[in-house]
C-alpha cells in the first residue's frame, strides 16, 4: 500500500525523480507525473491502464506558468481563468512545442488548470514542471475523492499519496475549449456549473453528450462506472419488476425508498442541494460495490447547480 502524507518535500522529490504521486485537488485526486517527463508520462498511462489516445490535463499554480505552456488566449479563455483558476475549470489552448506530444494524445491544444488545494498548489510552486494529472483510479471506473479511494485501486503500484482530505467538489472540472471566433463549447460539464461560466461569457455549446468526440476521449460513453450493473430512472417503477429487495442497491438524491434495506441506500443530498449531491456521488458508487446486491437503481437529480453534471455522470455509469 502507498504511504499517506502530508510531506510536500517527499512528493516533490519523488516527482522529480521521475514517479508518481496522488495529489489532491477540490474536484478529485488526481495521479501526478512531471508533464515534460515522457518516461514518467507513459508510467501514468500505465498505471491507470489508460488508452494512449485519451490525453492528460497539465496542472500549474498561475496563470503566468500556464502562458509558458500555451501559445494564444482567446478573451473567452483569459476571462474564465481570471475568474475561476484556481478552481474545477479545464481550459483547452494551443499548448507550446515544450509540452510532450504524449500528453495531449497528438493534439494541437493542451488541457490546463489550476487546482485550488492548498498543499498541491504549494507543491506546484515548488516545483519548476507542470504535473499532468488524470484522476487516480483506473479507466474507467470511478474518479477517487479520498486518500482512502486512491489507496484502494492504486496503493501497490504508486508510493505516495499527499492528504488533503475528502475533496471540497467530488466532481472533475469542467472542460471548456474556443474555436478561432472565440465561440466557447464545454466538452466536460463538471465542478464549474453552466449557469456561472455563462454569466460570466454567456452562451456555451455543450457537446459534453457525445460517446465518439475526439476533443475529449474520456467522456467516452460508458464511464465512471461501479462493477455492479447500474439502471438509472424512476426507482420506484424499477422496483415493481424486482422480486428480491435485498439484491438492490440504491441511490436516491433527497429521500430514502422505504421497500429497501438501509444498508443498501445512499442517500445523496438529504439537505436537497446539487453541491451536497455532487460531493457524495462517487463515495456512493465506490460503496454499492462492496455491498452484495445483482443491481444498482439510481434516479436523477435535479437539473439546478451541478444537478446536470451529476445526471451526466449517473447516465454513464449506467451505460453498457
Ligand atoms: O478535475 C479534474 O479535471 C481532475 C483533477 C485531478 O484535476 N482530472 C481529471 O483528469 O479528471 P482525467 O484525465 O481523468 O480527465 C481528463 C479529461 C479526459 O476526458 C480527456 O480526454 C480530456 O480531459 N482532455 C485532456 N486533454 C485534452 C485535450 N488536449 N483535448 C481534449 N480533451 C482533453
Ligand atoms: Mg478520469
Amino acid at each position: 500500500m502507498a504511504e499517506i502524507g502530508t510531506d510536500i518535500q517527499k512528493a516533490k522529490d519523488i516527482i522529480e525523480n521521475g514517479g508518481l504521486v496522488a495529489i489532491p485537488t477540490e474536484t478529485v485526486y488526481g495521479l501526478a507525473a512531471n508533464a515534460l517527463n515522457p518516461e514518467a508520462i507513459a508510467s501514468v498511462y500505465r498505471t491507470k491502464s489508460r488508452p494512449s489516445f485519451d490525453p492528460l490535463i497539465a496542472h500549474l499554480p498561475s496563470i503566468e506558468q500556464a502562458e509558458r505552456y500555451t501559445l494564444t488566449w482567446t478573451q473567452k479563455a483569459s476571462k474564465l481563468a481570471t475568474k475561476f483558476w484556481p478552481g474545477p475549470l479545464t481550459l483547452l489552448l494551443p499548448k507550446r512545442d515544450i509540452i510532450p506530444d504524449m500528453v495531449t494524445s497528438g493534439l494541437q491544444n493542451v488541457a490546463v488548470r489550476i487546482p485550488k488545494n492548498k498543499l498541491t498548489l504549494e507543491l506546484l510552486d515548488r516545483l519548476t514542471v507542470p504535473l499532468v494529472a488524470p484522476s487516480a483510479n483506473p479507466f474507467g471506473y470511478v474518479s477517487p475523492t479520498s486518500p482512502v479511494h486512491v489507496n484502494d485501486q492504486l496503493g501497490g503500484k504508486i508510493p505516495y499519496i499527499l492528504d488533503g482530505g475528502s475533496c471540497n467538489i467530488g466532481l472533475e472540472s469542467t472542460i471548456i475549449g474556443f474555436d478561432k471566433k472565440d465561440n466557447a463549447t464545454v466538452y466536460r460539464l463538471g465542478g464549474l456549473d453552466l449557469k456561472t461560466i455563462n454569466n460570466e461569457i454567456g452562451y456555451v455549446k455543450v457537446t459534453a453528450h457525445s460517446s465518439s468526440n475526439p476533443k475529449a476521449p474520456g467522456m467516452l460513453k460508458s464511464h465512471y462506472s461501479p462493477s455492479v450493473t447500474v439502471r438509472m430512472g424512476d426507482i420506484s417503477q424499477r422496483l415493481e419488476s424486482i422480486e428480491n429487495v435485498n439484491r438492490v442497491g440504491v441511490i436516491s438524491f433527497q429521500k430514502e425508498i422505504e421497500a429497501i434495506p438501509l444498508k443498501n441506500q445512499v442517500v445523496l443530498a438529504p439537505d436537497g442541494d446539487t453541491s451536497t449531491a455532487a460531493k457524495n456521488l462517487f463515495s456512493a458508487l465506490r460503496y454499492m460495490d462492496t455491498l452484495d446486491i445483482d443491481i444498482l437503481l439510481v434516479e436523477p437529480v435535479p437539473d439546478r447547480g451541478l444537478g446536470r453534471a451529476v445526471n451526466d455522470r449517473l447516465t454513464r455509469a449506467a451505460a453498457t
